[in-house]
C-alpha cells in the first residue's frame, strides 16, 4: 500500500507521519517512511538546491526538473523496491505536491506537468493521500514559528518566503485535486490540535483498510 500526504506549509505532515506509521506497524504492516523532496542521498543534495532561500532566481521550468529528477530517483531507488517488498510506503508529499506547487501556484501548464509525471512514474500512484488542510495564515505562522525555535532550518525557507497569495493558490489547487479525485485523496482539517488531526487520520484510515 503506497500512501502519502500533502498540505500547505505548517499543516502538521511531518507531525503526523509517525503517528500514522506506528499505528500501521501495530495493526501489522511493515512501514517505510519518507519524503519528497530528499528520500534518497541524491534527492538530499538536490533538495538543498529547491529549499535554499537564497535561490531566489530558480527559473520556474528549472525548479519543475529538479522535482521531477528527486522522484525518478525516489521512485525507482526506494519506493517501487520497498512496494515490490510487501512493505506500507508512507510519504509525506509526492506527485501532487508538484501539480498544485508548479501547476496551480507557478503557473506551468497541467498538461505538460501530467506528462512528465508520466514519463517518471509510469503507473505508479498512492493509494491513498491525506490532504491535511488550513488556511495559509494559520500553516504559514506555524511554519515560521518552527523556522524561528529552529525544529525547522531556515535554510530550507525558499517556500515559506512566498507571499500568502502563492500559498493560497497552492490550498485552492490541492482542494480542487480533492474534488477530481475524492475517493484517493480524502481532506483532514488541520486548524485543530495535533492530537484531534491525528485522531482524524487513524479514523479515516481504519474505514478505509476495512
Ligand atoms: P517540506 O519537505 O518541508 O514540506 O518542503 C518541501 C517544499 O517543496 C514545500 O514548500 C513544497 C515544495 N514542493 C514543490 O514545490 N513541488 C514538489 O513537487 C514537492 C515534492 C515539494
Amino acid at each position: 500500500m503506497f500512501i502519502t500526504l500533502e498540505g500547505i506549509e505548517g499543516s502538521g505532515k511531518s507531525t503526523q507521519l509517525p503517528a500514522i506509521a506506528a499505528h500501521l506497524e501495530q495493526l501489522g504492516h511493515t512501514c517505510l517512511s519518507t519524503k519528497e523532496p530528499g528520500g534518497t542521498q541524491v534527492g538530499e543534495q538536490i533538495r538543498a538546491i529547491l529549499l535554499d532561500p537564497g535561490n531566489t532566481d530558480l527559473d520556474a521550468m528549472a525548479e519543475l526538473l529538479l522535482y521531477q529528477a528527486d522522484r525518478a530517483q525516489h521512485a525507482n531507488r526506494v519506493i517501487r523496491p520497498a512496494l515490490a517488498a510487501g512493505k506500507t510506503v508512507i510519504c509525506d508529499r509526492f506527485v501532487d505536491s508538484t501539480v498544485v506547487y508548479q501547476g496551480a501556484a507557478r503557473g506551468i501548464s497541467a498538461d505538460l506537468i501530467t506528462e512528465i509525471n508520466r514519463m517518471v512514474l509510469g503507473d505508479l500512484k498512492p493509494d491513498i493521500t491525506f490532504l491535511l488542510d488550513l488556511s495559509p495564515e494559520l500553516g504559514l505562522s506555524r511554519a515560521w514559528r518552527q523556522i524561528e525555535s529552529g525544529s525547522r532550518m531556515r535554510g530550507e525557507s525558499r517556500f515559506e518566503q512566498e507571499r500568502q497569495k502563492f500559498h493560497e493558490k497552492v490550498r485552492q489547487g490541492y482542494l480542487a485535486l480533492a474534488e477530481k479525485e475524492p475517493e484517493r485523496i480524502r481532506i483532514i482539517d488541520a486548524h485543530g490540535p495535533q492530537d484531534e488531526v491525528g485522531a482524524a487520520i487513524k479514523g479515516k484510515l481504519e474505514q478505509l483498510l476495512k
